[in-house]
């Protein structure tokens, strides 16, 4: 099989993207100092200062104010912490007693929101609303409505993501916030992968609740924030210390939490230029895989402002997605069949599922994510050698 280079060509920045240099060099620097931002003392009060310093550049990136984020340890728990805390903070609080409150969501989730939602039916009573997608993987903002006109009082919580992991789809988060609204129901959106590549603004987008987190913008993994209204009082998961608001007990990660400050300013600071950049290589990457392999099909919607810049997902008639992951690692390409958190467990994406694709294309496909290190080089790379992989695949599939 031809081979490109040796150096290793990434296009799994959906799973996780290189830290970024500064955010590197803000670590490492703070990983050489002491201080717990909750003690009285001048070490404590100097961490506690960068916490906030950190918080206020965070709020500024994401449209918020400072005393709306809530730092957590990443967008797992950020979605816990909205999506069972909204639901319990509203079962507890304004909803009606006794009733069985609704959660509604959508199909395409990420498993923190998605598993979030099956446990509180399985084992808190909930009853879940499974909102469904179009074959572009987008919820119509009807669709929500028409879930929220028989007993509104009794739906607990809203939770659509911002943009799906899998195949890119961008829901239009802003209406189905005021939807929600319209109702008297909470709305949140796990902006995760919306962060990197999207201009994310909280108070803009309407929502109650937003989930974002480090290590998919060149900050740290392990620290995250749920970003909340002051109104809305999720009931905590974990209990402690008290701190955040008494809303997310912990010591806070003074070092990670920089890091991700320093991440997202400047993952802002130059998102417009990289989102046009990122959009450009991967319309070629497109191109270049539709050449070498033509009945391939792209999930999600069109190149365009309904689909994340650096997403391209496809499906490969006739493979496995395993058996091309396994084929373009031994090619030194790092891509994946879904979401990282997935992946390794050998089912087919319930992503494509809700939107109508069947079990083998399902199971057939393949995500490549860019990000603030990628090059036409790695599309090249991609370009060269995806046709013959394809066809070795075929032949062990047959
Ligand atoms: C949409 C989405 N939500 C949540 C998460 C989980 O975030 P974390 O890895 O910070 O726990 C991910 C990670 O892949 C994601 O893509």
């Amino acid at each position: 099989m031809s081979s490109y280079s040796a150096d290793p060509v990434y296009l799994d920045h959906a799973a996780t993207t290189p830290m970024r240099p500064e955010a590197i060099a803000a670590m490492t620097e703070e990983l050489g100092r002491l201080g717990n931002p909750s003690s009285l003392h001048a070490a404590g009060r100097r961490a506690r200062r960068v916490v906030e310093e950190s918080r206020e550049q965070l709020a500024e990136v994401f449209g918020a104010r400072p005393s709306e984020v809530i730092f957590t340890s990443g967008g797992t728990e950020a979605d816990n912490l909205a999506v069972k805390g909204l639901y319990w903070a509203r079962r507890e609080g304004s909803g009606p007693r006794g009733k069985r409150h609704r959660v509604l969501t959508t199909s395409v989730e990420h498993h923190a929101v998605l598993d979030s939602v099956r446990w509180l039916e399985e084992a808190q009573g909930a009853e879940a609303v499974w909102l469904a997608v179009g074959a572009d993987g987008a919820v119509r903002p009807d669709a929500l409505r028409a879930a929220l006109t028989q007993a509104p009082e009794q739906v607990a919580v809203a939770s659509v993501m911002w943009a799906n992991n899998e195949v890119g789809t961008v829901q239009p988060v802003s209406e189905l916030a005021a939807v929600a609204h319209e109702y008297g129901v909470p709305f949140h959106t796990d902006a995760v992968q919306a962060a990197a590549q999207l201009p994310v603004d909280f108070a803009a987008s309407g929502a109650d609740a937003l989930t974002v987190t480090g290590h998919k913008l060149g900050g740290p993994v392990g620290v995250g924030a749920l970003i909340l209204t002051r109104a809305a009082a999720p009931v905590p998961v974990q209990h402690g210390g008290g701190q955040e608001r008494d809303i997310r007990s912990g010591t806070l990660d003074t070092p990670a939490i920089r890091a991700f400050a320093v991440a997202a300013a400047a993952c802002a600071g130059q998102r417009a230029d990289e989102a046009e950049r990122l959009a450009g290589l991967r319309d070629e990457l497109v191109r270049q895989v539709l050449a070498a392999v033509p009945d391939a099909v792209l999930n999600g919607p069109p190149p365009g402002p309904g689909r994340l810049p650096g997403n391209a997902h496809f499906s490969f008639p006739g493979c496995e997605g395993d058996a091309l992951l396994m084929l373009l690692d031994a090619n030194g390409i790092a891509c994946s069949t879904g979401s990282a958190c997935t992946a390794g467990v050998a089912e087919p994406s319930h992503v494509l599922l809700a939107m109508g694709a069947d079990n083998a294309r399902a199971r057939g496909s393949l995500r490549f994510s860019l990000g603030h290190t990628s090059t036409k080089r790695d599309v090249d790379a991609l370009g060269l050698v995806i046709g013959e992989v394809v066809d070795r695949a075929r032949r062990a599939a047959r």
